[in-house]
């Protein structure tokens, strides 16, 4: 395979009261970014982490940090999560009545620009603002949780955006894909068009990271 296949491991999964010990696990066995979930409990039924922990993930790791926020309200705290270390922002697209506001914030603090799309979400919805997107991150199970069983529509879903990007020319933007990816699927989901593999349990939950890790570089190698 030609293109550049990034692994990008979600730290959900991981050991939390161990976390610096687990990241430098991954980073270690060559993982390429770094995927950390921001839950609110109102965009999704769920709580995890806010700036204060990617500022204290920061100081560990050199990983490029790409914070997925699955936030009610993104664009008051999009400007605390670059102060922390964000390398990378993605913002839910159904989070937001003011999309392209919203990503000229994200823009204009210097850090990549994502848009998140979930499941029932028409990716018709970026037309207008595709050309100003560093990724598109396409949501393979509804977000919340770890551990869930990938969307097999979500195949379909990458191959019609990865058809729009190319139809339109549009190179800068990569395709992330997050949810239920593991080393069974991989081959498939980057056969359909994606750059970015996440993997929470797939990397974390089995005890061996590093392992999970080679094995799913190897599955999308061939
Ligand atoms: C789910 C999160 C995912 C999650 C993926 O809402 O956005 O990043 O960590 O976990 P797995 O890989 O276990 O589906
Ligand atoms: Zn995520």
């Amino acid at each position: 395979m030609i293109k550049k296949i990034k692994i990008a491991p979600s730290i959900l999964s991981a050991d939390f009261a161990r976390l610096a010990d687990e990241i430098r696990v991954v980073e270690n066995a060559g993982a390429d970014v770094l995927h950390i979930d921001v839950m609110d409990g109102h965009f999704v039924p769920n709580i995890t982490i806010g700036a204060p922990v990617v500022k204290a993930i920061r100081a560990q790791t050199r990983l490029l940090l790409d914070v997925h926020l699955m936030i009610t309200d993104p664009e008051l705290y999009i400007d605390d999560f670059i102060k922390a270390g964000a390398d990378w922002i993605s913002v839910h697209c159904e989070a937001t009545n003011h999309l392209h506001r919203l990503l000229q914030q994200v823009e204009s603090g210097g850090v990549k620009v994502g848009v998140a799309v979930n499941p029932a979400t028409i990716i018709g919805l970026l037309d207008e603002v595709l050309h100003k997107l560093d990724y598109i991150l396409i949501m393979s199970v509804n977000p919340g949780f770890g551990g869930q069983i990938f969307i097999p529509e979500s195949l379909d879903k990458i191959i019609r955006l990865r058809q729009k990007l190319d139809s339109a020319h549009i190179n800068r933007a990569l395709i992330e894909v997050d949810g239920g990816v593991n080393q069974d699927n991989a081959l498939s989901i980057i056969e359909a068009g994606a750059d970015i593999l996440v993997a929470g349990s797939a990397v974390f939950g089995g005890g061996d990271p590093d392992g999970a890790i080679k094995g799913i570089r190897q599955a999308v190698i061939g």
